[in-house]
């Protein structure tokens, strides 16, 4: 009997703490809003700040599952670009689900941003192909090719679609072709020859590009670190009922 009670209270202890591994694993709609607004602000420049909706369609309606979100993300359907584990790790993905999934639905009559278009050819599919989502209508990402005193060629931008570096997420050859990147790249070039001539007379225009300052860093606490580490406190918890269990059914049972 004596030994039954302490059967029922390991199982106790065991249930609680399975009861607190699964509570620890749950979305936190707390740091989905801090990665939202902070750390993975990219979601924001086509979702909109509240998820109401922006140049992609509001989120905060979204009924899509948390596995349907981490494949958007990782293998997007239609002009979404895809963003890599170290841009954006499958926890912070469903952190952020449970915070814009939070938010009051968009309007009724929501409508996507109108990009604009343009008479240059290139800069026209640089607005129609939503790059204006972060980067400046007018100017695109030239200060980074002016910081780094390299003219805009179709292969660096190309390179920059297929493996973006930093924040940027990636563009397959679907979503824009190798023709409509060489196009961009060519406007590029045409602004970037205009401001060479600009600051042969005056300084060089403040950088107006939109991109923040800081630049996401991968998520630091991996998923795959903290299940390992709750695998091993449930397996000391264990091993420890089972110590006590063994040693009073020793002390209970004449030898
Ligand atoms: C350049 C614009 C852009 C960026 C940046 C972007 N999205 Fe999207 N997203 C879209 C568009 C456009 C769609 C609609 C795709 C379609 O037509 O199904 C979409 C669809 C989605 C959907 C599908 C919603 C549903 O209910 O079907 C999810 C989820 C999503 N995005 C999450 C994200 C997350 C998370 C991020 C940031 C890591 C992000 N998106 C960044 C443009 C973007
Ligand atoms: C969700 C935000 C986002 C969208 C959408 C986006 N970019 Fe970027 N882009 C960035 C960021 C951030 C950087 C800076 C990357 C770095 O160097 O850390 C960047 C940098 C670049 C660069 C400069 C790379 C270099 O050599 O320094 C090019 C070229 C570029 N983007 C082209 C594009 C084009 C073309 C599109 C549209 C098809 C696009 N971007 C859409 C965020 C974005």
């Amino acid at each position: 009997m004596y030994l039954r009670r302490i059967i029922v209270v390991a199982l106790a202890v065991l249930v609680l703490f399975s009861l607190t591994v699964s509570l620890a694993a749950a979305q936190d709609p707390d740091n989905g809003k801090a990665l939202w607004e902070g750390e993975v602000w990219q979601c924001a420049q086509c979702h909109g700040t509240e998820a109401q909706g922006k140049f992609g369609r509001p989120l905060s309606n979204s009924t899509a599952t948390e596995a349907e979100w981490i494949e958007q993300v990782r293998n997007p359907r239609r002009s979404m670009p895809a963003f890599s584990e170290s841009q954006v790790s499958d926890e912070q993905i469903l952190d952020m689900r449970a915070y814009v999934t939070s938010l009051p639905a968009p309007a009724d009559d929501f409508r996507p941003e109108d990009p604009g278009t343009s008479e240059n050819e290139g800069q026209n599919v640089f607005l129609q192909k939503r790059c204006v989502a972060c980067h400046n209508p007018d100017t695109g990402p030239l200060d980074h090719f002016i910081e780094h005193n390299e003219e805009p060629t179709a292969a660096a931008v190309i390179a920059q679609l297929r493996t973006p570096k930093g924040a940027m997420p990636s563009y397959t050859e679907d979503q824009v072709s190798d023709a409509e990147a060489t196009l961009i790249a060519d406007f590029l070039a045409e602004q970037y020859a205009l401001q060479g001539d600009a600051s042969a007379t005056t300084d060089a225009p403040a950088s107006t590009d939109e991109t923040p300052a800081t630049l996401p860093t991968s998520g630091s606490d991996t998923p795959a670190a903290q299940t390992a580490l709750w695998f091993v406190l449930i397996g000391l918890v264990v091993l420890g009922c089972g110590l006590v269990v063994q040693k009073l059914y020793q002390r209970t049972t004449p030898l």
